[in-house]
């Protein structure tokens, strides 16, 4: 908070594995609020992740922490934390991040990492959410944002949306169904944990 009683911009980095859409997702909403919102990184951990390329095309830098070339999760670890400590980080947005995180640097981040998992937490933690589901026979499936704990999947939920599964559902058609709902829920979660801060 600054003298005038206004809140200096959050600022955010976010860690990704993959295809990045909740990151692109995070980053429209953040930039189209610089005054709630600065984007500290965007960090990723394999070289040819999708949404690597897809930032680099729109201009964005990015920041490559390969965990392959670290010798230990530890030493890995301590990389992440320096450059999101050098960023000057306030907030993790964990946007499809494929790498478990310890107890360690979950603590050192206390309350300062968010997740997005394919499922409504507390339901289906892990992998393989939208076949599980299905094999299930659920009637209904979605998306949480919560807060990330040493325990995996299972912090506190910042916010679910849900969607319904149909008896003639593949799995890629429940994925897209909850991928279109994570983009917007994200965002939404993002501004409540601004709140929060
Ligand atoms: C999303 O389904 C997210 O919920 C899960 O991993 C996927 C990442 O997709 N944690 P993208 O890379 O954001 O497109």
């Amino acid at each position: 908070m600054t003298r005038d009683g206004t809140q200096a911009p959050l600022r955010v980095s976010i860690l990704f594995s993959g295809r990045g859409s909740n990151m692109l997702a995070l980053l429209d909403h953040m930039i189209a609020r610089p005054e709630n919102y600065a984007v500290a990184s965007l960090i990723c951990n394999r070289p040819n992740a999708g949404g690597m390329q897809a930032a680099q095309e729109r201009g964005l830098t990015t920041k490559l922490i390969d965990h392959s070339g670290y010798e230990t999760k530890a030493a890995f670890e301590a990389a992440m934390h320096d450059h999101l400590t050098s960023a000057g980080t306030d907030l993790i947005c964990l946007a499809g991040f494929m790498r478990i995180l310890s107890a360690e640097f979950v603590a050192q981040w206390d309350h300062r990492i968010i997740n997005i998992h394919p499922s409504l937490l507390p339901l289906y933690k892990g992998l393989d959410t939208h076949r599980r589901a299905l094999e299930d026979g659920a009637s209904k499936h979605g998306c949480s944002v919560h807060y990330v704990v040493p325990e995996m999947d299972a912090g506190p939920v910042i916010l679910q949306t849900e969607v319904p599964v149909f008896a003639d559902d593949s799995e890629d058609d429940l994925a897209a169904r909850v991928l279109a709902v994570e983009h917007p829920t994200y965002c939404a979660a993002l501004d409540r944990a601004r709140d929060d801060f």
